[in-house]
């Protein structure tokens, strides 16, 4: 194989916003083929992009011989059955977020990409942030000694827009917790490791949306956490946040605290990182260093474009470099799944109103 080619499947919001961007930075790579079963939406995807191959039916597009790799970006109740599909095929999967409805379900999705032997990824694009690599490596590395503390928050104001599929519990799985806190869930996997127990709770402030359409989903949720490590997790997110904004905008902050020290990133200035110091008084803001500005490899400018924008595209870079260099992606679907674990527990300890301990996944 020299040129890659790529098939997205739901060509909707995310796969114009960053993986056909993603993709147009990649070596020897090329999107070959759009599905979507709207066909204005697959109509307005191909003039835009200026890909003639499309289908409305996304098996066709996974045993197209020009295929070799997919990106399943389709509203999450159909993340599995694509996946498995793909896989039985031979083709890699990289797998928007969250990658299933259930633990069990991400589980077998990840087991049968490795039993076919092809590459799987999960979308999680906050982890190629500038802010998050370099916070992430001086965590690693140290500096803080032994976390005590991780919190995340994510705050945005969708005000009561109709949400479509998001706002379905059969099509979704789950509200706010899979669509915003499930990126901040995996956040501390990355910085302090994996969650052993939680008690969450979530609530639905609005169950009619704009134009009368029913919410059956949480719009709020929180997660109290214990990590494997001691230490504590305290996430949470909403969309009724008012006034705070959406998408770039809004309230994204992922912070640690340790004994030598805390970090602080926002998605909203991701080439800057807080640093706290010990008997300062407040935090001090310090720029990201060049060599993590942008992921090793990619070939992306770092000076061009929106900074909030343009590290989304580094994933992409991730999924054909390790395809190319046959390794696991990071993150992989087993990545995905530990999340999903922790989903599980959350959507459990919320309905039981108790604290649920979480597998260890891997
Ligand atoms: N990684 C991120 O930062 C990020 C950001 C936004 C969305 N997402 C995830 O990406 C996925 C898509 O979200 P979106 O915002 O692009 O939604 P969207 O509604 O804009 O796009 C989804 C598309 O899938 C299409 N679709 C539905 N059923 C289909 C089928 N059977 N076959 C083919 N296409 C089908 C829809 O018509 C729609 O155009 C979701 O899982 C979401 O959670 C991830």
């Amino acid at each position: 194989m020299s040129t890659l080619g790529v098939g997205i499947i739901g060509s909707g919001g995310i796969a114009l916003a960053n993986h056909l961007p993603g993709f147009a930075l990649c070596p020897d790579t090329r999107v070959v083929a759009l599905c979507d079963s709207n066909p204005d939406v697959l109509a307005r995807a191909s003039q835009q992009t200026g890909i003639a191959a499309t289908h409305a039916d996304w098996h066709e597009l996974i045993a197209r011989d020009d295929v070799h790799a997919v990106v399943v970006a389709t509203p999450n109740f159909l993340h599995g059955p694509i996946t498995l599909a793909a896989a039985k095929a031979g083709k890699h999967v990289l797998c928007e977020k969250p990658i299933a409805m259930t633990f069990t379900e991400a589980v077998r999705m990840a087991e049968a990409c490795d039993a076919a032997g092809v590459r799987h990824m999960t979308a999680f694009t906050y982890r190629f942030v500038p802010a998050m690599r370099y916070m992430t490596h001086l965590v690693k590395r140290g500096d803080l000694g032994q976390p005590y503390h991780f919190r995340a928050q994510r705050f945005q104001d969708w005000g009561d827009r109709n949400l479509g599929w998001r706002q379905v519990k059969k099509l979704a799985g789950s509200g706010e917790l899979g669509d915003m806190l499930a990126h901040r869930i995996d956040y501390g996997h990355f910085l302090v490791g994996p969650v052993a127990k939680l008690v969450s709770d979530q609530q639905r402030f609005l169950d009619t949306r704009a134009g009368g359409s029913a919410s059956d989903l949480d719009d709020w949720v929180a997660i109290l956490a214990r990590y494997a490590t001691g230490a504590t997790g305290v996430l949470e997110s909403t969309k009724l946040a008012t006034g705070r904004g959406e998408g770039h905008y809004g309230q994204d902050l992922a912070e640690v605290n340790g004994p030598d020290g805390s970090l602080a990133f926002t998605t909203q200035k991701p080439l800057e990182l807080r640093v706290g110091r010990k008997g300062a008084k407040d935090l001090e803001t310090v720029a990201v260093p060049k060599e993590f500005l942008v992921y090793p490899g990619s070939p992306r400018d770092p000076g061009q474009g929106d900074p909030v924008a343009t590290f989304r595209y580094d994933q992409d870079y991730e999924f054909v470099a390790a395809i190319r260099e046959n390794r696991p992606c990071v993150p992989s679907l087993w990545d995905g799944a530990r999340v999903q674990a922790v989903m599980d527990a959350a959507i459990a300890s919320a309905a039981e109103g108790r604290w649920v301990d979480v597998p260890l996944v891997g």
